[in-house]
C-alpha cells in the first residue's frame, strides 16, 4: 500500500521568498512543495502539501488525517508558541511527526524558544532553512518504512 505524508505550513509561509528573506531564504514555499513530492515519489510516498494563514483550518486538516496519514512534517509558524489546539490536535495522531522551522528558533526572540509542539513530536528540526524540509522528509520515510 502507498504510504501518504502530510506536510503542513502555517501563517505567512505562503510568503516565503518575500518574507524576511534574510532570515527565510529566497526559496518559495511551491518550490518547497514540488521539491519535496519529488523527493516523496523517489520512495513511493504520496506527499500532500497544504497551507493555511488559519489556526482552526490546520486543525482541521490535521482532524483529516486521523487514521489516512503515515506521517506529518508540520512548521506551525507563529502557531508553534501559542497553539494548544493545533497541539491538541497532533496528540490525535499515532503516525511520526516531524516539527520543522526554517530558523533556529532558539538563537531568535525569547517568545520563540517557546514550542507547544516540541515534546509531543517524533523529533524537531530547526535552522538548516529549507534543507530542513528536505530531511525531515528523509527521517520520516526512514520511520514510516519501519513501522509498516
Ligand atoms: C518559523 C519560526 C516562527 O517563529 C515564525 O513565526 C515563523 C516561521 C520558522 O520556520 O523558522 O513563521 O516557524
Amino acid at each position: 500500500m502507498e504510504k501518504h505524508l502530510l506536510v503542513i505550513h502555517g501563517p505567512n509561509l505562503n510568503m516565503l521568498g518575500k518574507r524576511e528573506p534574510e532570515i527565510y531564504g529566497s526559496t518559495t514555499l511551491y518550490e518547497i512543495d514540488a521539491k519535496l513530492k519529488a523527493l516523496g515519489e523517489m520512495s513511493d510516498i504520496r506527499v500532500e502539501t497544504f497551507q493555511s494563514n488559519h489556526e482552526g483550518a490546520i486543525v482541521e486538516k490535521i482532524q483529516e488525517a486521523v487514521g489516512k496519514c503515515h506521517g506529518l512534517i508540520i512548521n506551525p509558524a507563529a502557531y508553534t508558541h501559542t497553539s494548544v489546539a493545533i497541539r491538541d490536535a497532533i496528540l490525535l495522531l499515532d503516525v511520526p511527526v516531524i516539527e520543522i522551522h526554517l530558523s533556529n528558533i532558539y538563537k531568535r526572540e525569547p517568545f520563540r524558544h517557546k514550542s507547544m509542539v516540541a515534546d509531543i513530536a517524533t523529533a524537531q528540526i530547526s535552522g538548516f532553512g529549507v534543507q530542513g524540509y528536505y530531511l525531515a522528509l528523509k527521517g520520516i520515510v526512514g520511520r514510516m518504512k519501519d513501522e509498516s
